[in-house]
């Protein structure tokens, strides 16, 4: 039996959102896209993530003409987006009116595939992008946000799986971006997900602790659909396994891709210089390619752990980073073992910090671990700990019903909000999205339309890690 495997390629999202801070341009994209074009790979991932916010931030580039533009250069492949269910982009949820309108125009702006997760895997806060997306008439593919706990067995995903084909999911995506899913454990997923749902699987790791090609290939063998790598000149490390290895390993079995190495090459020639470029510029630093093992020892994402040891750095109380890692499962178990992705990563190794140096557990309670103790993420995958939750929040009332039904329509209130400034219905998402940093970006617009100055002046910020 032949089962051709098919290939996301993410060199223009997830590849330089991993290695480089999401910083290629446009530019450095288009003169690859006649031959990316031609490759025949199921879809190139090139929107969504990161990448609105470092348009506006850092590259002075409208993301919604950046998609126009790809969309016009690569008119044979499938273009496939990132998006967070009810925060868009972003990093709250937004009402459902700004839900609908965001999933509309990116289709009507050239996306065919999106793909949608949450953080807590709540279905509650994915399930109007889904709608939308099949409104729309875009292929909606719903993914597992990946991790692992005693709450986190392969069936819980099967049946949160299944839920999601239940709720129209077209392809479901096993999203693994903390890179925790060993290859053997991959096969025993992707057997009891394939046994279970009729539609195509697809899985996306990250190489940052050096198992990713040995993980695809034993997703492969056990009948997964579709697998996320990264050209070589921006894959591995804490970006997807290379593309080109994985095409090769497969060449003449079963499984082969079909893809052509020597086409492959001449693309790689390009983004060689892409990443040269981006070295030079000090924005890829070559550290992010070795083999991380302390993901593997102490299951904490790689930039989660960075965080850590820069949170008590500030603090000056660096020596205490092996109690601060002891202490990071056992805050998780207590909020109900979240998955460790953006934001809860974020929200449980500052809890975690806080309770270390503190010297009491729960003294200090940051608003974020109140908010999600509270469910305003969602509901909290396991049993909360009820002692903890009463010193954090003490009778505050708990948030059952789905976090997005207390939001009034609020589309229309961001529209008035830009009027004088806006030339497009986009430049009201972008707003909602990113307010501050959408507005310098129209302001600098609207001065250049004058000929003024039209120096860019978004400023550096923190990268958010997705
Ligand atoms: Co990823």
């Amino acid at each position: 039996m032949t089962k051709k495997v098919l290939i996301t390629d993410t060199i223009l999202r997830d590849a330089h959102q991993s290695q480089a801070a999401t910083r290629m341009r446009l530019d450095e994209m288009l003169p690859a896209c006649d031959m990316l074009d031609k490759v025949g790979y199921y879809s190139l991932e090139c929107w969504g993530g990161a990448t609105f916010d470092a348009c506006l931030r850092f590259l002075n580039e409208d993301p919604w003409d950046r998609l126009r533009q790809l969309r016009k250069a690569l008119p044979n492949t499938k273009l496939q987006m990132l998006l967070r269910g009810q925060n868009l982009l972003g990093y709250k949820h937004y009402a459902d009116d700004v839900v609908d309108m965001f999933v509309k125009k990116s289709i009507d702006n050239g996306i065919d595939i999106i793909r949608i997760f949450d953080a807590l895997n709540d279905l509650r806060n994915i399930e109007r992008s889904v709608k939308a997306c099949k409104q729309y008439n875009g292929i909606a593919e719903c993914a597992i946000s990946y991790t692992k706990s005693p709450v986190h067995t392969t069936e819980y995903f099967v049946d949160l799986a299944a839920k999601m084909v239940d709720m129209g999911a077209d392809t479901i995506c096993i999203k693994d971006m903390a890179n925790l899913l060993l290859p053997y454990d991959a096969f025993e997923l992707v057997s009891r997900l394939k046994a279970r749902i009729s539609v195509p699987v697809h899985l996306h790791t990250h190489n940052t602790t050096g198992t990713g090609d040995m993980t695809y290939l034993k997703a492969i063998e056990a009948g997964v659909d579709i697998v996320d790598t990264a050209l070589s000149p921006l894959g591995n490390g804490t970006s997807q396994p290379a593309t080109e290895p994985l095409v090769a390993s497969l060449m003449g079995t079963p499984y082969d891709t079909g893809l052509d190495l020597e086409l492959l090459n001449r693309i790689s020639k390009h983004f060689s210089k892409v990443a040269k470029r981006l070295a030079d510029d000090g924005i890829l630093d070559p550290k992010v390619l070795k083999v991380d093992t302390n993901t593997l020892i102490y299951q904490v994402p790689g930039g989660m752990l960075s965080n850590l040891i820069n949170q008590l750095k500030q603090a000056g109380k660096e020596e205490m980073l092996p109690e601060v890692l002891a202490e990071v499962p056992r805050v998780r178990e207590d909020f109900g073992y979240p998955p460790l992705v953006t934001p809860t990563s974020q929200i449980v190794g500052t809890q975690a910090v806080f309770n270390v140096i503190s010297g009491e557990r729960y003294k200090m309670v940051t608003k974020e671990s109140k908010g999600l103790l509270r469910g305003e993420y969602g509901r909290l995958p396991g049993q909360v700990n009820s002692e903890v939750r009463r010193k954090c929040i003490g009778d505050a009332e708990i948030i059952t019903c789905r976090p997005a039904d207390a939001l009034e329509p609020e589309y229309d209130k961001y529209r008035s909000q830009i009027k004088e400034y806006m030339e497009q219905e986009e430049d009201v998402l972008s707003y909602a999205l990113f307010p501050q940093v959408a507005m310098n970006f129209f302001k600098q617009r609207q001065a250049a339309r004058y000929g003024l100055n039209t120096e860019f002046s978004n400023k550096e910020k923190g990268v958010q890690p997705v």
